[in-house]
């Protein structure tokens, strides 16, 4: 049975947890919460960023003496296997917890279970699957980076009302409105990367970094640009702001492409080329960035990358702004061919959230791939 107490603890440790977003990677976002003999909160803490303490040590030490006998609230299965820190069940039943409450198993391979035998072998009563669809929502980055080795790409839009992206002379500042801006000065921040194709920075010449008043020392995400060319034209805006960018192009082109390479921060990757198609291997690209701690990436892209992605099944999630402007047939689509052909095969969403965002409306959800 889980009382009220350890529900209430459970929504605070989800709190603390999220305050690890985007620090964490690849390791999951984690809070717990220990509360005493009776029930009173007594101590609590979040697992802050890689290799950094876990939630649940940083709470055994915050509660101090009144974690014997108490009841350690926590929203994933604590480790038991020794990595950047020693195992976190060996702290639990040295701390002398009683009781644990989790929402969710880890699904890293090397534990899936296992602590939770260890803490039961221990003689603690462990309950599990407590508000377990929020913490499995929460760490969807983490979940996806170890089913696909992969970085999560969220693909975000603003649309005309007519779905279109930019007028027929490619401008398209501005389509959404300063709320929906903000909105995305947010977004930037909240993950490792910001994507784009070599078309964007061509046309728009963009910065694509964080620029929020509130937050003058903010930390700028990675700027990644595709290119099969390497001509960006006379674009150097993203080039020259403050950050690292990646510039990802085939094998060969990065001897054209000192001029770029001699500026601070910036770097190229080059990757084979897709057989068959004019442009890298995207999924290598998201492998590679996954590798280099990057977990979650926000794409700002035109319609043929957009597309790209979409059909490559590398799409993880939409953020959709809708505003009220009307670009007629001769703007430019959100995406080409996706070879959909059917209202069944239509490209779908789960887990779906519709707002307002001032005078936009902001669609988020998940994509559905059909099995092949
Ligand atoms: N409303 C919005 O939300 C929004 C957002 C962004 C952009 N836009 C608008 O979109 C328009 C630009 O659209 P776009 O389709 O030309 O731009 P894009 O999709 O941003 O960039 C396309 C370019 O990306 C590179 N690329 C794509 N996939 C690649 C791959 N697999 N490997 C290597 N390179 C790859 C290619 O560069 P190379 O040509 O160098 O090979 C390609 O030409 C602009 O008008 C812009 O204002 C609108």
């Amino acid at each position: 049975m889980i009382s009220q107490a350890e529900t209430r603890a459970m929504k605070k440790a989800l709190k603390l947890a999220a305050y690890g977003r985007g620090r964490t990677f690849p390791n999951p976002m984690v809070g717990a919460v220990i509360l005493d003999r009776d029930g009173n909160h007594a101590g609590d803490g979040f697992h802050r960023k890689c290799g950094a303490p876990h939630a649940e040590v940083i709470a055994i030490a915050s509660a101090g003496d009144a974690s014997s006998g108490g009841t350690m609230v926590v929203t994933l299965e604590p480790c038991c296997h020794h990595g950047r820190t020693g195992p976190c069940t060996d702290e639990i039943i040295r701390a002398g917890i009683s009781r644990i409450v989790i929402a969710t198993t880890d699904p890293d391979p090397r534990m899936s279970g296992r602590g939770i035998k260890q803490l039961e072998s221990a003689g603690i009563e462990v309950e599990t699957g407590l508000l377990s669809g929020k913490t499995r929502a929460l760490n969807r980055v983490y979940r996806h980076y170890l089913e696909t080795s992969r970085s999560w790409v969220t693909l975000k839009i603003a649309l005309s009302l007519d779905g279109r992206t930019a007028a027929a002379d490619g401008s398209s500042r501005w389509i959404s409105c300063d709320k929906s801006r903000r909105r995305v000065q947010r977004m930037r921040a909240s993950v490792q990367a910001v994507l784009t194709g070599a078309g964007t920075v061509r046309a728009d010449d963009p910065e694509l970094t964080v620029r929020l008043n509130d937050a003058p020392s903010q930390r700028q995400p990675v700027r990644i640009v595709v290119s099969s060319t390497g001509d960006f034209g006379d674009s150097w805006n993203i080039f020259r702001s403050p950050g690292r960018v990646i510039i990802a192009v085939p094998e060969g082109v990065a001897a054209r492409l000192t001029e770029y390479t001699g500026i601070p921060g910036v770097e190229v990757w080059e990757f084979p080329m897709n057989p068959g198609s004019q442009g890298i291997n995207l999924t290598s690209l998201f492998e590679r960035t996954a590798a280099d701690g990057i977990g979650e990436i926000l794409c700002e892209a035109g319609s043929d990358l957009s597309t790209r992605l979409l059909n490559d099944k590398l799409v993880d999630s939409v953020s959709i702004f809708t505003a009220p402007v009307i670009l007629g047939g001769e703007g430019r689509p959100a995406f080409e061919q996706l070879g959909i052909g059917n209202i069944e095969n239509a490209v779908r969403l789960e887990n779906i959230s519709s707002r307002r965002s001032g005078s936009d409306f902001l669609t988020e959800g998940c994509v559905v791939y059909r099995a092949d």
